[in-house]
């Protein structure tokens, strides 16, 4: 590997991103991360804002499906390995337009596969493409089974088999091209800087404003829940430790049906804003279930644990606590987002540059 070693993290500007994006420039200060996103509706760079004139990171913006661009950053930034996690994420977006799905997370990745290929001709050991990507790529689960890393795919929805489809590619490249990969595919994420269209960061919104709480259909869906740092933690060990060709599913062991999740946020809600117990439950509506809307996810995160030593740091009513409690206390961040005023940041930041 060159000195400092650069790596580039696709997506850093995301909810998942940032949080690895900050991890990795304050852990690793031997390291120099290059932030490499499109700046979409998710894309926002106020999450950004405590590190980015830290002098290991840098920012580019550049859509992972523009094959010149992405070449360019390889080149000129001599990048040594890839943490990609750009993609479109929303399920509900993916049935109203799959299409975007397809471009970005499975030609986007193909081509970041490409300009790694073409770059890394020198046979360094010290190169890595590390995909991150869900646990929705195995399906859904209708007994109280758990997905391993041996469970075939199964994806049901445009974005799972967007992201089933990119996990491929990147075997496929792995195999036929000798490229050094890594793979976690973790379960659903929670924690600060997420854009409020997923459940948890939508609740509160909500029910801070008390406006209805959509549950899709009865609320019965079952799904594993992860501390956002937990995940950036885990990608961390990925990243240093995992071995090459390998994939590691990352989860919370922390499974919930989605209205008794609602319920317990009404429950946390009405504690921190002074309300009267079961008054925010009441905002809960039940609306049409998504199309296709898997049952059940739920991981074994046991190889991980075993083989990284990784595990989960905080238990669930932990990490809601303080997710509610960043929420409550960064007004402004929410207020920008859901205004869209977020957008003009890069403008300020950036557009003298
Ligand atoms: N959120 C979860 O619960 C979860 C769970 C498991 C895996 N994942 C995976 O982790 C990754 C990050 O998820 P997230 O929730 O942070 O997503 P996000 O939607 O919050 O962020 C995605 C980021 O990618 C950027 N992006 C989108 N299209 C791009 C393109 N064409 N070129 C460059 N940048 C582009 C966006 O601007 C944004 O900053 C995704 O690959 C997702 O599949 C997410």
């Amino acid at each position: 590997m060159a000195t400092p070693p650069n790596i580039l993290v696709t997506g850093g500007a995301g909810f998942i991103g940032s949080h690895v994006v900050r991890r990795f420039v304050t852990k690793y200060p031997e390291l120099r991360i290059v932030n490499l996103d499109a700046l979409t509706y998710a894309g926002n760079l106020e999450n950004l804002r405590d590190i980015e004139d830290a002098p290991n990171y840098a920012f580019v913006k550049a859509d992972i499906c523009d094959a010149k661009a992405v070449e360019q950053v390889f080149q000129e930034q001599a990048i040594d390995a890839v943490i990609h996690l750009a993609a479109e994420s929303h399920v509900d977006r993916s049935i109203s337009d799959p299409m975007a799905f397809v471009n970005t997370n499975v030609i986007g990745t193909v081509t970041l596969l490409n300009a790694a290929r073409g770059a890394w001709k020198d046979g360094d050991a010290g190169h890595l493409f590390y995909h991150v990507s869900t646990d929705e790529v195995y399906g859904s689960l209708h007994d109280d089974s758990f997905f391993l890393e041996t469970t075939p795919y199964d994806p049901q929805s445009p974005y799972s088999a967007s992201k089933a489809s990119s996990d491929h590619f990147v075997r496929a490249y792995g195999n036929t091209y000798g490229l050094p990969f890594v793979i976690s595919n973790c379960s659903n994420n929670y924690g600060s800087h997420q854009f409020p269209e997923k459940l948890i960061p939508l609740m509160i919104h909500n029910i801070q404003q008390r406006k209805p709480l959509p549950v899709y259909g009865k609320g019965e869906n079952v799904r594993d829940w992860l501390w956002v740092e937990d995940h950036a933690a885990a990608i961390d060990v990925v990243f240093h430790k995992g071995r090459n060709g390998e994939t590691y599913n990352v989860g919370g062991h922390n499974e919930w049906r989605n209205i008794d999740l609602v319920q317990l946020l009404c429950k946390v809600m009405d504690r921190k804003l002074g309300r009267s117990e079961g008054e925010s439950a009441k905002l809960i509506t039940y609306v049409t279930d998504r199309a296709g809307h898997d049952l059940r996810y739920a991981i074994d995160a046991g190889k991980i644990e075993r083989e990284l030593g990784w595990r989960p740091s905080i238990t669930f009513e932990e990490g809601l606590d303080r997710t509610v409690d960043w929420y409550l206390q960064n007004a402004e961040w929410l207020e920008h987002v859901t205004s869209g005023a977020y957008r003009d940041y890069y403008q300020a930041q950036y557009g003298q540059r």
